[in-house]
């Protein structure tokens, strides 16, 4: 009987070794080496158009002049139209060969924008090869039950579910066709796990966690379903990053990147991870979370979440005081 446990706990124990060393070698080699190697997908062999939501800020717009810099067509997606129309100009001003359109649509909105954006997106020229489903917004209260169900719970799941499955089953079918794609779905490490809290640290909502939890399981699925037919589909989970989103923009740090320094990581995962925090420390830190959450009682690893949680309001407190006294 001992024997047996002896070769069990060993079996286990070299498996787990091997998952580990696998995550690091992965790590090592998205990080470092396939930048280093110049092992990048040719962004243009999926399609000469790439369609990006919520574009004219932040993550999405970085993905936009990240694009735009590898010499892609871009459709740039967002509620407001002189904002569009800004960034398209700033974009083209620097990357004149590509052609750029825009339209304004809310994602809040749900069923009525969609015969316009089917309007303008399925028959673009060649077909679009790419389709960053990057749009998402938080409810600013964290208590659920005084969500108010039509302005908030409603807009919330139009824009962060919604959105990225209709564009989906919108664009899908063109990709199928031409037997090639790549569909990045932006969700957040907070639709993972467990983050809510009620303490007297305002705590995040935990209807935008789960409509991020949304994200990552249909994008994995999703992965799954079109594997064959060539089409990469990738869930993308940052933790924070220095957008308007969380107040943060003007606060970037090495926990808290830039967007444009996320997109090139995200891009250098591309092919390689279907899941991924894509920028090195958030790699490191969804790694973690989720071996806590496998390995300790569901209480202390929510305690581990609430200190990170903490830790990002803190960082944001002290840059504000920094920025006063300047
Ligand atoms: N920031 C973070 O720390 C963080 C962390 C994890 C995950 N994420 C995810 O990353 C994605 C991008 O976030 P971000 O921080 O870049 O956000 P952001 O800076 O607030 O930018 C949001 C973009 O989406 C557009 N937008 C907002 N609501 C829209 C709507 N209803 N319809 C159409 N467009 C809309 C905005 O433009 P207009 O105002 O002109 O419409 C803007 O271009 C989101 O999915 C977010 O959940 C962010």
């Amino acid at each position: 009987m001992a024997f047996v446990v002896l070769v069990v706990g060993w079996i286990v124990l070299g498996l787990l070794g091997l998952k580990v060393l696998y995550s690091f070698c992965n790590f090592i080699y998205c990080v470092k080496l396939s930048a280093a190697l110049g092992h990048s997908l040719d962004l243009r062999r999926y399609g000469p158009w790439a369609v990006v939501t919520g574009a004219t800020d932040g993550l999405g717009e970085a993905y936009a002049w990240k694009l735009a810099s590898l010499g892609m067509n871009i459709v740039l997606i967002s509620r407001s139209h002189s904002k569009l129309q800004e960034v398209a100009y700033d974009i083209k001003r620097e990357h004149r060969t590509i052609q750029i359109r825009t339209v304004a649509a809310d994602f809040t909105e749900g069923e009525s924008i969609y015969p316009l954006l089917k309007f303008e997106l399925v028959n673009l020229p060649s077909g679009v090869g790419m389709l960053i489903n990057n749009v998402g917004m938080d409810v600013t209260t964290s208590q659920f039950d005084v969500l108010s169900p039509e302005e908030e719970i409603q807009k919330i799941i139009n824009c962060n579910i919604m959105a990225m499955a209709r564009l989906t089953n919108l664009l899908l079918p063109g990709m199928r066709n031409r037997q090639r794609g790549i569909i990045i779905n932006v969700g957040s490490i907070w639709g993972t796990g467990t983050w809510c809290s009620t303490d007297q640290f305002e705590p995040c909502s935990i209807i935008y966690g789960a409509t991020k939890a949304f994200v990552d399981k249909f994008s994995h699925d999703l992965a799954v379903e079109c594997r064959q037919d060539g089409i990469i589909v990738q869930s993308v989970m940052p933790t924070v990053l220095a957008t308007k989103m969380h107040g943060l923009q003007d606060m970037s740090s090495m926990f808290v990147p830039k967007p444009e320094t996320f997109v090139d990581a995200n891009f250098l995962t591309l092919g390689i991870e279907s899941r991924t925090a894509a920028y090195w420390l958030h790699k490191i830190l969804l790694y973690w979370r989720e071996v806590l959450h496998f390995t300790l009682p569901g209480s202390i690893a929510q305690w581990f979440s609430r200190k990170i949680y903490v830790g990002i309001k803190v960082q944001k407190l002290w840059t504000e005081k920094m920025n006063t006294v300047k």
